[in-house]
């Protein structure tokens, strides 16, 4: 069977990008986007150290022979949308899609995220909590509608707009704060026409076609946004994304069922980062998260904003590996934690010592070490790592990927 799902079993930012990018250089035939949107940032380096950052788009956009899709569980934001296939060369009618049934995120769901949630929770301010909401209120623009009648979905999206700034004069805000808000918009509206048509361009003309994928035995890789710890189905509520990047959240999105997943792959840091509220039990604050913030990059991809770094919690992934029934880890970033004077882990609601990790390497004790206990606290031995941040610095359990390429 022919489908990988690959998905973050902490707080997002666990390095997923780059692991997605290895299985479409070696393996993928089709990559599928299946929640979030723009609140996302999959950074990936090529050989050469060139950085590229996709938000809303598959990661596989990367290889013109990839066939990628955004399916009905994302959201999408056109302006941005558009930006990005601008920005990463990615032609109309080469290798992406979109579903007719993504909602989009309007202006206004970006402006009341700002307003209600950004301070609150800690959100990403790009729309996405009003974007869904819509979505299960069932009051959501599709791709489909603006792609279809785009004079009527202008008109529902206006009318939005227009009752949002309303409301919020009437609850005593000034002509002043209100007015940076009009000019955006009205800058949105001119370029409307132009986006819409672009997004047409991209428009998926078979929702079905994953089923058919999966029939002709294509190499069909799932790509998860974020992570389980910010699953809106987790114990983490509020302080969560709107959306499932859990298997739960992929069959949605895709179509597909269970029995169609082959293998499901967690991606974990060999540390823990976090942005945004919420509980952090195995935080860092005795100096060492600054080594691991600097060394490790520790910055948002999406927002810039400084990541608060903890050591592995495996008490978290231990949970997310049971949810989603995940055979097998790739943990990531484990060159950062060569760096470390007093590496540790987190389980059982405590940190334990590990010994000094000086090279990723299973022949090194403190890395043996390491493995060992993600081994041990999850259940999961099919373990593969990285050794580095470029791309092909990854060492797989096995190499069967290499060689299971489908040739067109
Ligand atoms: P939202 O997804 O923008 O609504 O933000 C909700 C929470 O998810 C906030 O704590 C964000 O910091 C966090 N979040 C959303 N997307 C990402 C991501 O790609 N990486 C890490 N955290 C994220």
């Amino acid at each position: 069977m022919p489908t990988k799902l690959v998905l973050g079993l902490q707080h997002g930012d666990e390095g997923k990008g780059r692991v997605v990018d290895d299985l479409v250089q070696n393996w993928a035939d089709v990559v599928v986007r299946f929640q979030g949107g723009g609140n996302a940032g999959h950074t990936v380096y090529d050989r050469r150290g060139n950085k590229f950052v996709t938000h809303i788009l598959p990661v596989g956009v990367l290889s013109k022979e990839v066939i990628n899709i955004i399916a009905r569980g994302c959201v999408v934001d056109i302006e941005e949308f558009c930006q990005e296939v601008s920005d990463l060369n990615v032609k109309a009618g080469s290798n992406l899609s979109v579903s007719g049934f993504c909602p989009i995120i309007e202006p206004t769901h970006r402006i009341i995220d700002r307003l209600k949630y950004q301070k609150k929770l800690g959100t990403t301010a790009k729309g996405i909590g009003p974007a869904y909401s819509d979505f299960y209120a069932r009051d959501s623009i599709l791709v489909k509608d603006i792609v279809d009648d785009p004079e009527q979905s202008l008109i529902k999206i206006q009318s939005k707009f227009f009752s949002l700034q309303e409301k919020r004069a009437q609850d005593g805000e000034s002509l002043e704060t209100l007015r940076p808000d009009f000019d955006l918009f009205n800058e949105w509206v001119t370029k409307y026409k132009e986006m819409s048509e672009i997004l047409g361009l991209y428009r998926l003309n078979n929702e079905n076609v994953l089923q058919d994928y999966y029939k002709k035995n294509y190499n069909i890789l799932l790509e998860g946004a974020q992570g389980s710890g910010l699953n809106v189905f987790s114990d983490n509520y509020p302080d969560v994304t709107s959306s499932a990047p859990s298997v739960g959240g992929a069959l949605n999105s895709t179509g597909l069922s269970h029995k169609q997943i082959d293998e499901v792959i967690g991606v974990i840091k060999s540390y823990k980062t976090k942005v945004g509220s919420g509980a952090f039990p195995s935080i860092i604050t005795d100096g060492q998260e600054k080594v691991l913030a600097e060394v490790g990059q520790e910055f948002g991809a999406t927002t810039g904003r400084p990541r608060q770094c903890g050591w592995l919690d495996l008490d978290e992934v231990k949970h997310a590996v049971q949810q989603n029934g995940v055979d097998h880890l790739c943990v990531v970033k484990t060159d950062v934690m060569t760096h470390i004077e007093r590496p540790s882990f987190f389980v059982h609601g405590r940190n334990y010592l590990l010994s000094k990790i000086n090279l990723v390497s299973s022949f090194d004790t403190g890395f043996a070490e390491l493995l060992k206990q993600i081994e041990m606290h999850t259940g999961i031995n099919k373990i593969s790592y990285t050794t580095g941040p470029k791309r092909g610095e990854i060492v797989w359990y096995s190499n069967k990927y290499q060689d299971n390429k489908l040739k067109e």
